[in-house]
């Protein structure tokens, strides 16, 4: 990644003391700490700052500790150098203090410390990157301490389990927060081609028209990973494939996808839309679902010998609006598949007219697709018919193809989490999801997690169970 630039009419936000519950986890390592760097890095962090990591007395770090974990996070999983200037910086304004549930001393001393130090008025960011068992005695522990107080407190999916654990999780934040403190995070949200599903659809002429149920033919949002659960098995065991990428984030897509232009991009109009979609959103259907487990599961630390958590889900969807009803959506994930890819396909329906002579051995689709690559930096292609050079009218397949790294300048680029940390520090709710949403979501989920179809089994490296093609006969899956 080049140079960050600060772009001219950026708002930076109030100085802030940030403080990092779960920083010795994977999330922390990975996405946090390396993107609260490059935020710093790009200038995009408050003009005063404090990182406090914290963790569980058992795993607790000394300051200097935790700056050279800092270090090694950045170094392992950032796209920039953990040197120079801007590190030294940045390293300076690490610390790290204990905390848990009834034990928030060291937490509290740590947090008017840095408060002491940046002066004046300072926000409190509270990021609880830790798993979901143990969010509300530390949403407690919050409220007891008092650290609540001038806070925003960013939770991480899934929200709950299903919708009784979610209801009950939302009264117990909000017992110490007001709702306009609360971020709940769905990363897919902060994704720059997620987001510029809107600007796609709603700042242009060419799409948003034939963007329904009389042109569109079927919607497939396609999550493939060749990644395993990559010892996150007693996390996996609680989630499954299921809650873990379709509840939580292709369901948001979908949203964005469906959504009807909102009158405006603040967070209220938009997450009305989006909510709309969910209302419209149809129970699953179990027999329209395959669940699927790949071989070797079972032998994963922390999974159950009889474990029947999917690691491979696809199912169909549908929503009941006039804009949509009939469309299928189509969507699939799951762990050691064939590919790691995170695909949306509009498939459009063929001309009313019939004029030229096609090819009716060739497999597949044959209409015009829209295929929008959100897996950073992102593309889309739009996939129609031309003729081919030559004497005779032969229609061919051909391709209009936009990079996002050949056509913008990277140095604006955030990744998900940099982008969506920053739009809590300043406030934001608009990319961030509403616990009515995410309840009506959960009872979109019930009828799957009530009575769930039996996991079949499928070898690592593959698609996934053969039986997941039958759900999208005759068209099948556009990625293959
Ligand atoms: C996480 C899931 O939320 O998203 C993981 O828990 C999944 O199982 C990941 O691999 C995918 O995220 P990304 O950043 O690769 O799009």
């Amino acid at each position: 990644m080049s140079e960050p630039k600060v772009p001219m009419d950026f708002e930076i936000p109030d100085n802030h003391v940030i403080v990092i519950f779960g920083a010795t986890g994977d999330l922390a390592r990975r996405k946090i700490i390396p993107g609260l760097f490059h935020l710093a890095t790009a200038g995009l962090l408050p003009e005063r700052y404090r990182i406090i990591g914290s963790s569980r007395a058992a795993s607790a770090m000394t300051n200097d500790e935790f700056r050279s974990y800092a270090k090694e996070a950045v170094k392992k999983f950032g796209d920039l150098r953990a040197e120079g200037e801007h590190w030294l910086e940045f390293e300076h304004a690490l610390s790290f203090a204990s905390a848990e549930p009834g034990h928030s001393g060291d937490l509290e001393t740590a947090v008017k410390l840095a408060e002491t130090e940046i002066g004046g008025d300072v926000r409190r960011l509270f990021h609880l990157a830790i798993p979901p068992e143990a969010v509300p005695g530390m949403i407690v522990m919050l409220g007891q301490s008092g650290l609540n107080e001038n806070a925003r407190v960013i939770c991480e999916k899934p929200f709950g389990v299903d919708l009784e654990s979610a209801r009950k999780l939302n009264d117990t934040i909000l017992a110490s927060f007001e709702e306009m403190q609360v971020f709940r995070i769905d990363h897919f949200l902060g994704k720059e081609s997620i987001d510029n599903i809107l600007a796609l659809r709603f700042a242009n002429r060419f799409f948003e028209p034939l963007w329904n149920r009389d042109h569109i033919r079927f919607i497939q949002i396609d999550v493939p990973e060749m990644l395993s659960i990559e010892g996150r098995g007693a996390f996996y065991e609680e989630t499954g494939a299921f809650r873990d990428m379709v509840v939580s984030h292709l369901f948001q897509v979908l949203g964005f996808l469906a959504m009807e232009q909102p009158v405006s991009l603040d967070a209220g109009p938009l997450r009305d839309e989006v909510h709309k979609v969910f209302l419209t959103l149809q129970p699953i259907d179990p027999s329209c679902v395959v669940r699927g487990q790949y071989d070797g599961y079972l032998q994963e630390k922390g999974v159950a010998k009889n474990s029947q958590t999917e690691t491979f889900i696809a199912l169909r969807a549908e929503v009941e609006n006039t804009r949509w009803k009939g469309v299928p959506f189509f969507l699939r994930s799951g762990k050691c598949l064939a590919q790691s890819r995170q695909v949306i396909t509009i498939g459009f329906e063929e001309p009313v007219m019939r004029l030229f002579p096609m090819d009716e051995s060739s497999p597949g689709w044959r209409g015009n697709k829209l295929v929008i690559d959100f897996a950073d930096p992102g593309s889309i292609h739009a996939q129609f018919l031309a003729k081919e050079p030559g004497p005779l009218m032969h229609l061919d397949s051909a391709e209009m193809t936009f990079h996002y790294k050949d056509s913008f300048e990277s140095a604006h680029r955030l990744e998900a989490y940099e982008h969506l940390i920053l739009e809590a520090m300043l406030g934001n709710h608009s990319l961030f999801t509403r616990s009515d949403g995410i309840n009506r979501l959960w009872e979109v989920a019930a009828p799957v997690l009530n009575s769930p179809p039996p996991v079949e089994r499928y070898a690592k490296g593959s698609w996934g169970p053969a039986s997941a093609s039958r759900l999208v006969e005759p068209i099948g899956w556009c990625l293959k």
